[in-house]
């Protein structure tokens, strides 16, 4: 998979009222209108609804970024923390990525929560103080990194159709990437909580070569 920061920029952040309308043909509840900046750049119509999910996943990645590491070192077997590094350098690409999003949007990123992403690690701190026998515990582990991952997929999909529906081809990409990714680290926990390991075999499954060519 593609490194999310070395996607080169194509037709980023063309409004779509300059290109006509986009596939939905819809355009609702845009921030403002278009505009011009004073520095005579235009601004681009983005929804409210779309700014604010890009702030919650930032704060989210952010979040999992301070996390990963913990539960990384608190993980028993091998495999799942090798899972958990390789995801861990994928949230530090994801919280940066939507940094760029907003600016290629020429956009302030809005400072917002994120409850759930909130209420998901501190379940995985409470699995991690329980001191389970090592099975047990990465078995706890794993049910919480998937419902992370979920949560996560759900959040990004329809970033990626808003994206998408505007014409917005180079974060269109980028948040494709970051759901590819997404679902990529879901399906390693999925196999791992199947016990398909060694990680070896999974890896082979899921591509995970390429994801650590594009994270390196
Ligand atoms: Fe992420």
């Amino acid at each position: 998979m593609a490194d999310i920061g070395s996607i080169t920029k194509g037709s980023a952040g063309v409004p779509k009222a300059e290109k006509g309308r986009g596939r939905s043909g819809r355009d609702a509840g845009t921030t403002k209108e278009y505009q011009t900046t004073s520095t005579g750049s235009p601004e681009i119509p983005v929804s409210k609804s779309f700014l604010n999910k890009l702030g919650e996943m930032h704060t989210a990645e952010r979040e999992l970024t301070l996390a990963l590491p913990l539960v990384a070192a608190a993980a028993k077997s091998k495999d799942l923390k090798t899972v958990l590094r390789i995801h861990l350098k994928e949230t530090k690409g994801h919280a940066k990525a939507l940094e760029n999003i907003a600016k290629s949007l020429r956009q302030e990123l809005p400072s917002k929560s994120c409850k759930p992403m909130t209420r998901l690690i501190a379940e995985g701190v409470k699995v991690i103080g329980k001191r389970l026998v090592s099975s047990d515990q990465d078995a706890a582990l794993i049910a919480v990194g998937q419902k992370i991952e979920q949560f996560e997929i759900s959040s990004y999909t329809p970033l990626c159709t808003e994206a998408d529906e505007n014409d917005w081809t180079h974060e269109f990409a980028v948040l494709t990437s970051i759901l590819n990714q997404e679902k990529m680290a879901s399906e390693l926990l999925a196999g791992l909580a199947a016990g398909k390991a060694p990680l070896q075999d999974l890896v082979e499954k899921t591509s995970l070569k390429k994801i650590r060519a594009g994270t390196r």
